[in-house]
């Protein structure tokens, strides 16, 4: 290809693990690429594994050496992709972009994880330069080569122009089926079935749904770690035993990505002796901070997602590693207990239940925090769209989310996935096991931070009568801070506690 002739579709910025497989999918399904990165080995690395992966002598896509020669390249108006690491270095590259002279009918596409307030400032900073427009990606990177899921929003001018391409590139799924269409081979494209991108919408609300994504991630991940330790260190199972246990579950209502890649993980092997990797791997978690602010958010909207906050918990607790050392060999734990044969395959059973129980209450305390998000920001998410994205492509695909997009169909302003008929059922099937799960962990003293919350958060949402009646006469008794009662709705009332008449007086 000749340079500065602009005669490609897409300017792409970052070529790091998912930005290099992200040109290489867009590459596959026809769009030519200007590339670039401030590392030029990774430019380079692009165009041979482009070469060489298509067969054909000339590459698919042009390295460039400068953001000016980037531009140069495209065709007008142009269309640039960002994938670098959130926070300042998209700043970074939105200034430089400026600086090399994008105009103002610019598109600029953030596929990072930015923090979604972030990119609501950013739309409005850089509204008189270019069009910010954000579409975060899962699905690592194997997700970005073959089909990711994309959560694109802002500006719906772009979107028109961005859909085809996002529509060619993201995974698809059987639309009769809900089952992935499946794409591993590079050239291969998928034309038919339902694409994983469809537009959420306004600035900010497609970072957002990412980062409930990953929050969900997060605790999903968490319930498949506590079940592996309730396996390994109650009923004393190695890592081999583990994965047919995982393997046998990833054929029912717990099939998914995350189960099956757990499976793979607990069976690679390692060094002259075998050893399973995993028990090699030091047990603190790393984060990079979107659980944390899934959490927050539900905090600050007061919308309920214990299990998810669990899950940053848990990573938080793993990284102690000296003082849960110090602690173990202090602390004691209750008796151990041991198991017979028929026990040990009602134990299995009973978690089963109890972790597809606690999964969907983490995706209920998710589907409720973005029903919350959009009613404080005017969003008007389609909650049976999002569910849709995320059945292919992304971390968190499973074959429950098909049965998330139903209810979402069936109900489109549920409230909570909890009150939908088949979910309702699901836990009241599975509950006694669940139960006896948790009433297991805590005998066995095996922390299930998620599952056990989860079963909490199950019984306070079917609770019609909390106990926040004795909280609010508590608040009242300190701080004068008022109670409404049930008898007389719609006022509000204090008692004079410090007075010996305690009377009741009407707050007007
Ligand atoms: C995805 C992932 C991706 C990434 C997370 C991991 O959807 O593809 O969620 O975004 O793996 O950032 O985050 P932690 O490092 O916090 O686990």
């Amino acid at each position: 290809m000749i340079k500065n002739k602009s005669i490609c579709d897409i300017g792409f910025i970052g070529l790091g693990v998912m930005g290099k497989n992200l040109v290489l999918n867009l590459a596959d399904n026809g769009f030519s690429i200007a590339a670039f990165d401030l590392d030029i080995s990774k430019i380079e690395g692009v165009i041979s594994q482009d070469k060489a992966e298509s067969g054909l002598s000339t590459a698919r896509v042009v390295g460039c050496s400068s953001y000016t020669e980037l531009l140069a390249c495209l065709k007008p108006p142009h269309l640039i992709v960002l994938s670098v690491p959130a926070g300042a270095p998209v700043d970074q590259v939105c200034e430089n972009l400026i600086g090399a002279g994008i105009q103002p009918d610019d598109i600029v596409i953030d596929t990072g994880n930015s923090l979604w307030v972030d990119t609501v400032a950013r739309e409005k900073k850089y509204k008189s330069n270019f069009i910010l427009f954000s579409s975060a990606v899962s699905g690592g990177e194997v997700g970005a080569r073959f089909g990711p899921a994309l959560m694109p929003s802002g500006s719906a001018y772009a979107w028109t122009r961005i859909k085809p391409i996002w529509q060619a590139i993201a995974a698809k799924v059987d639309a009769k089926t809900g089952k992935p269409i499946e794409r591993t081979k590079p050239g291969e494209v998928v034309t038919e079935g339902e694409p994983c991108a469809a537009y959420i919408g306004p600035a900010g609300a497609g970072h957002y749904v990412k980062m409930v994504h990953n929050g969900i991630e997060y605790a999903d991940m968490q319930i498949i770690c506590e079940a592996y330790q309730m396996l390994r260190d109650g009923l004393g199972l190695n890592s081999d035993e583990i994965a047919d246990i995982f393997q046998g579950w990833n054929r029912g209502p717990l099939e998914s990505y995350l189960m099956e890649i757990s499976v793979e993980v607990l069976r690679h092997r390692v060094g002259e002796e075998q050893t399973p990797l995993v028990d090699l791997i030091l047990d603190k978690a790393g984060q990079k901070g979107t659980g944390l602010w899934t959490a927050v958010s539900s905090l600050e909207l007061g919308t309920p997602a214990p299990t998810i906050a669990q899950a940053v918990y848990a990573r938080s607790i793993s990284s102690f590693k000296d003082l849960r050392v110090q602690a173990a060999a202090k602390l004691p734990g209750p008796p151990a207990i041991t198991f017979d044969v028929n026990e040990k395959e009602a134990f299995i059973e009973q978690l089963h239940d109890a972790i597809y129980s606690a999964k969907i209450c983490a995706y209920a305390q998710g589907f409720q925090l973005m029903k919350l998000a959009e009613l404080e920001h005017n969003w008007q998410l389609n909650f049976a769209s999002i569910a849709k994205i995320w059945r292919a492509g992304c971390i968190i695909r499973a074959a429950f989310l098909q049965s998330i997009t139903q209810a979402f169909e069936r109900t489109p302003d549920l409230d909570n996935l909890l009150l939908d008929d088949f979910f309702a059922e699901q836990l009241s099937l599975h509950q006694l096991n669940w139960r006896k799960t948790v009433s297991n962990s805590a005998l066995m003293g095996i922390p299930t931070g998620a599952i056990s919350s989860a079963l909490s958060y199950y019984d306070a949402m079917r609770c019609a009568a909390s106990p926040a009646n004795l909280l609010q006469a508590q608040r009242d008794f300190f701080g004068a801070h008022t109670f409404e009662r049930t008898d007389k709705v719609g006022k509000k009332y204090h008692v004079n506690w410090s007075t010996p008449v305690r009377d009741m007086v009407e707050i007007s």
